[in-house]
């Protein structure tokens, strides 16, 4: 049984009285979006508006700042034991307000934080992130995007890409994109670990903003860019609901 199926979500209300109001507020507003704007992207683009003028912390996924302070270390303790250096130049995709980012910033050497997102009001939040945590000197670049094709980006500059909870909003044609452009702008043995909503059973979405799939399809999507995917083991060890995986060039 899926999230989305009827029955699921019947047992989910009975069990939840109190959710019921506020999931049929953002049902009201989704479908106000939906009609508003012209694809995913634009969608998603005008939830991550409503939330993060709301609250941007809530607005990445974090019910509390202690929540948003725990996430972005466990991001960042995981990506440093497995390879990140200092000297390293990192491009993160979906940077949002910097949960992880911030550390990420902090360890790296100066300019060689790229973060990019689809929400320019999320990127206001992550300037706030910079002056909060005094990482000035540090001239991350943060950068609003349009899609996932890296036009502006030079060719094999990054050794690090790293997306968290980015692919688990996403439909299967923007991770497509991605993983057929986002090569170009890796070095050579360059990794890219990326989280994501994984199913065992039929691949689904929760109001077009929660995607699952199946670690294979996107093993195969990856492969047939030409990445070696492997699925991060150790990852599931870590009290997080998503997966993990890493592409290698
Ligand atoms: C759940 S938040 C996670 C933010 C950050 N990675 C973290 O862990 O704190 C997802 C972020 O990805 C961004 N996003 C969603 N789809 C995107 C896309 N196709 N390209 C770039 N950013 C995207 C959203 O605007 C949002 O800031």
């Amino acid at each position: 049984m899926t999230r989305n199926s009827l029955l699921h979500q019947a047992r989910y209300a009975l069990r939840h009285p109190d959710r019921v109001i506020p999931h049929a507020r953002r049902l009201t507003r989704d479908l106000w979006f939906r009609l508003q704007t012209r694809d995913h992207v634009d969608y998603y683009r005008a939830v991550m508006r409503s939330d993060t003028e709301r609250n941007p912390d809530r607005a990445v996924g974090s019910k509390s700042r202690e929540r948003w302070l725990k996430l972005g270390k466990t991001q960042f303790d995981y990506l440093v034991k497995h390879g990140l250096l200092p000297e390293h130049r990192m491009l993160e995709i979906g940077c949002g307000n910097l949960r992880a980012g911030r550390l990420f910033i902090d360890y790296l050497h100066s300019g060689h934080y790229y973060g990019v997102d689809i929400s320019p009001d999320i990127l206001f939040a992550a300037q706030q992130t910079l002056a909060d945590f005094d990482l000035r000197d540090k001239l991350p670049h943060l950068t609003p995007v349009h899609d996932l094709r890296f036009d502006f980006l030079p060719d094999e500059y990054f050794d690090v890409v790293h997306a968290h909870s980015v692919f688990s909003h996403s439909p299967p044609r923007v991770i497509e994109e991605c993983f057929a452009h986002v090569g170009r702008v890796m070095k050579p043995g360059g990794w890219f670990d990326f989280t994501f909503d994984r199913t065992q059973g039929r691949e689904h979405q929760v109001l077009r903003e929660d995607f699952y799939y199946r670690t294979e399809t996107l093993a195969e999507m990856a492969e047939r860019h030409g990445f070696k995917a492997m699925f991060m083991d150790d990852w599931e060890r870590l009290p997080h609901k998503q997966s993990k995986m890493r592409l290698v060039k």
